[in-house]
């Protein structure tokens, strides 16, 4: 770990707290110049660090910039090792975790990004990836024996720890539009990628790359023509810490479905939370939209539709529109 690292875990596990120069040098065991160097690179990544006579330095409360160690702080104690890298800006991080993931990397290796500039969203589209307003986050999962029908069960744990995250940080209530977007106050505020690589003699699945991107704050220069309508943030004003809440709830939320691997833990908490059981929606399949009715999510996580001519289907992937 760099001088600053340290000096950000001391930071962040004490904010608001004054420590003078030496005793910070005494902790790292660093010269003061160390540490006055590192106050002022942690200060030009935008963290605001008070310095006052007598007391020493101190890190706002404040602030809310993404961190390893700001992450590592809210983790539950059984994740607290998981490799963390935060990133401030890079093409994709399921670009980045799926290469990882090729050259052998193990389960629980986990990117965070500030931006994304070729963030990957469903059926090859581009996901908005603006930097400072959201992140981006990518973790390597490796299941042992998930056939590619269990595979969906990834998308679904994480939309329920995503939703969960999100009240347990906001007054707002999260709602899943089947299968991975997750919607407040009628807006989608995330998006789900799962991406998996499955063995072709085995049929199983090597390994996943699960890609969430949520929009925090609302972007600087709005979103773009074609999602404005339907595209949405969780605040409108800068919140104390939340993006690295943010992250290590979802981290938190997701481990724990994940490791139980019992999928009644969220199957029934991801149908109370559906967004279209009950309504009409349209199917689109091949560029074809087609009216149906939902009547429920069955256990695999399939949408369960009635179309206008009374035909039922279940779903088990696809895209629909509300
Ligand atoms: C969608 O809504 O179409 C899915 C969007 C998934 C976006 C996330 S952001 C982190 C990860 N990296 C990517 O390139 N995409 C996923």
């Amino acid at each position: 770990m760099t001088t600053k690292e340290k000096l950000l875990e001391l930071f962040e596990s004490n904010k608001g707290i004054y420590f003078s120069g030496e005793e910070i040098a005494g902790k790292l065991c660093v010269s003061r110049a160390a540490v006055w160097k590192a106050v002022k690179n942690l200060r030009s990544e935008g963290y605001e660090i008070d310095a006052v006579t007598n007391k020493g330095y101190c890190l706002s409360a404040k602030t809310d910039i993404l961190s390893a160690q700001g992450i590592g702080k809210y983790l539950n104690p059984q994740y607290k090792n998981m490799d963390i890298y935060v990133l401030d800006s890079i093409d994709s991080t399921n670009a980045l975790v799926r290469k990882k993931a090729e050259e052998g990397e193990i389960e629980g290796y986990t990117v965070v990004a500030n931006e994304q500039t070729k963030g990957r969203g469903r059926y090859g589209r581009t996901f908005f990836s603006p930097q400072g307003t959201g992140f981006y986050l990518s973790i390597l999962l490796r299941p042992p024996h998930y056939s590619a029908g269990q595979a969906v069960r990834i998308t679904t744990m994480a939309a329920v720890a995503m939703c969960e995250a999100i009240e347990e940080v906001s007054e707002e209530e999260a709602r899943i539009k089947w299968v991975n977007d997750i919607y407040v106050k009628g807006k989608k505020v995330c998006g789900i990628l799962t991406e998996a690589s499955f063995g072709l003699e085995s049929g199983l699945l090597e390994y996943a790359v699960l890609g969430v991107g949520l929009n925090v704050y609302h972007p600087a220069e709005g979103f773009p023509e074609e999602i404005k309508q339907r595209a949405g943030n969780l605040f409108d004003n800068t919140q104390n810490d939340i993006k690295n809440r943010l992250v290590s709830s979802f981290l938190n939320n997701f481990m724990e479905y994940y490791v139980s691997e019992n999928p009644a833990a969220y199957i029934e908490k991801y149908q109370e939370r559906s967004l279209v059981i009950g309504k009409q929606i349209k199917v689109i399949s091949a560029g074809k939209t087609k009216d149906a009715f939902v009547y429920g999510i069955d256990d695999e996580c399939r949408l369960l539709v009635r179309y206008e001519n009374g035909e039922t289907e279940s779903l088990s992937h696809g895209e629909i529109d509300l």
